[in-house]
């Protein structure tokens, strides 16, 4: 039952070197540089996004994620959210509007996976960036680097991803979409969630660690554009991680690499949509090299093992 959740709208990551990140998410991802705060957070958004921000970077001496958030209905949504979060027993901050420029409230709750998440209502919508919203052109010609459209989802590492899953489904109304389960013990060792008709708007991989980073992905518009950014990759000497490829999990068409903080990117086209109707989809963790590179099928080390 979809419960007013709409969408993933901001992830906040952790950079070693503002300056270099800026360039690496300005330049290379194409996102539009939007605002710097007095915190000296810089903010970014795909050029599609109507609302005012989706990527805020924060100088750090670790590299990772400090939260994801994600844009509710409406301000009695919200807090019908936070109550329900209560009951379930999460530990949830209230965050006051403005703390991020042109965010309204925010809820902050921690998950069983050490990840912390947000929800929010309201967010300034200046609309998308280089076009009018009347008798809008396809795109804007100032775009750079791979031309990032959107913040998409992020897969997320941690211990407890049955716990973590059961909170978004049964609070927040996420789906379960696909999953990866090993058939002799039972164990879930990913999954797959969506609170829309994407095939994923987070997911997550059993790992020993709590609150581990793995990407945040952006949103291109097809394959060709895929291949453009592995150019973009090589042009630049950005750090590789694999692809151009596709998923099993999903069947999305990807590549991976890394900011300059050593933070996973992907930047994805295509893949499978999710109805409510939808079953489950299942792969045998037996044939996890296959799930997650289609054509390879068989994972590299650092896909597995590298997280922020
Ligand atoms: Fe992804």
């Amino acid at each position: 039952m979809r419960k007013g959740v709409m969408r993933p709208g901001h992830v906040q990551l952790r950079v070693l070197d503002m300056e270099e990140a800026v360039v690496h998410y300005r330049d290379r991802l194409g996102l539009i540089e939007v605002n710097r705060d007095s915190q000296n957070r810089a903010y970014f958004k795909g050029w599609t996004e109507i609302d005012s921000f989706s990527v805020v970077l924060r100088e750090a001496d670790e590299p990772g994620m400090d939260f994801m958030g994600f844009k509710v209905t409406t301000p009695d949504v919200l807090e019908e959210r936070k109550q329900e979060l209560i009951e379930y027993g999460c530990s949830v901050e209230v965050i006051p509007a403005g703390e991020l420029d042109g965010c309204g409230e925010r809820i902050r709750f921690d998950s069983p996976t050490g990840h912390y998440f947000e929800l929010y209502a309201e967010k300034e919508q200046p609309g998308k960036w280089g076009i009018s919203p009347k008798n809008p052109d396809a795109w804007p010609e100032e775009l750079k680097g791979m031309r990032a459209t959107r913040f998409d989802h992020c897969l997320l590492y941690g211990d407890d991803i049955d716990g973590t899953a059961d909170l978004l489904q049964k609070v927040l109304g996420f789906q379960l979409s696909e999953q990866v389960v090993d058939q002799e013990s039972g164990t879930r060792v990913a999954a797959f969630l969506t609170v829309s008709t994407k095939a994923h708007d987070i997911a997550f991989v059993r790992h020993p660690e709590k609150g581990k980073f793995h990407h945040a992905s952006f949103w291109l518009d097809t394959w060709e554009d895929v291949l453009r950014a592995a150019d973009l990759i090589s042009m630049h000497d950005i750090s590789l991680d694999i692809g151009p490829t596709r998923h099993g999990l999903t069947h999305g068409q990807t590549i991976y690499f890394f900011d300059p903080s050593g933070n996973r990117n992907e930047v994805f086209c295509g893949g499978d949509y999710t109805y409510p109707d939808h079953p489950v989809v299942t792969w045998d963790a037996e044939q996890i090299g296959k799930a997650i590179f289609y054509h390879d099928r068989v994972l590299n080390e650092a896909f597995l093992g590298v997280v922020t």
